[in-house]
């Protein structure tokens, strides 16, 4: 017994430790500053699937290059209507991009048939329809950085991972050869396993010693420095909280009956 609570302190004191070791991180933002093509002024795009991906999954992104006058472009890729709510979902992407200062202007939903159709987990986005669309948007707004997911999509949702392929093959194929000379740089957000996913924030130590392994730079961690920038953003998508909380009450339902 007596092991089991040393471990569990051990546990509760490193998790502690490692609270404040963010908290620190997130005052003295400098640590981040490595990376060379950060430290320019950048027109970056933002690729995503879903209205509330930019609230769920980057925010500490959105943050830093805010915070240091990028320019920064959100395209969203679907207006989410898998659920009929394509309309409130499109509303609510544009407050909280506004809650993470980024002008509404700089905001662009695209509303396709083909992509709208098939919105939802287990349909195939076409990925060279994904590429013209973000053609479009770079040299419409002269974009020299592109933002996306990785080909696992933090939650291995399809969609997610359509979209990194389409910006990608965008960039490896029809960029190169016309626009080489142009330097687009893309970086993609890191899907972690179930297990660093929810060891919360202990993982800042793993995800610290893998950024140094990689001293050229290709591989950053953002520290959010404004966690209550994203808790506005993430407030503004309350139709998918009500629609969850609905499927929570909806299965309890069926399993009183
Ligand atoms: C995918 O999109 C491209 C470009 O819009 C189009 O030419 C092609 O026919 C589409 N493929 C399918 C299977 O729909």
């Amino acid at each position: 017994m007596a092991w089991l609570v040393m471990i569990a302190s051990l546990i509760l004191v490193t998790w502690i430790v490692s609270l404040f070791t963010i908290l620190i991180l997130s005052f003295f933002p400098f640590t981040n500053l490595r990376a060379a093509p950060l430290r320019k002024r950048n027109n970056v795009l933002l690729v995503i699937a879903h209205p509330d991906d930019e609230s769920m999954f980057f925010t500490p992104t959105i943050n830093f290059l805010t915070s240091r006058r990028h320019n920064v472009q959100v395209l969203c890729l679907s207006i989410g209507d898998a659920d009929g709510k394509g309309n409130i979902r499109k509303k609510e992407l544009f407050q909280a991009c506004v809650a993470l200062k980024v002008p509404m202007q700089q905001v662009k939903i695209v509303n396709h048939p083909d992509l709208q159709v098939l919105d939802g987990f287990g349909k195939v986005w076409n990925h060279s329809l994904l590429a013209n669309i973000i053609e479009e948007q770079i040299t419409s707004h002269c974009i020299n950085m592109i933002i996306t997911f990785d080909n696992y999509g933090v939650s291995g949702h399809c969609n997610h991972r359509d979209v990194h392929y389409g910006s990608f093959s965008h960039v490896s194929s029809k960029l190169l050869y016309d626009t080489l000379q142009k330097d687009i740089d893309v970086w993609e957000l890191v899907s972690t396993n179930i297990l660093r996913k929810y060891s919360g924030p202990i993982d800042i130590w793993l995800t610290m010693i893998w950024a140094m392994l990689h001293s050229s730079g290709t591989i950053q961690y953002l520290v959010n420095e404004h966690p209550r920038r994203s808790y506005c953003a993430m407030a503004q998508h309350a139709s998918q909280w009500v629609c969850q909380s609905m499927n929570f009450v909806n299965e309890k339902g069926d399993r009183d009956e």
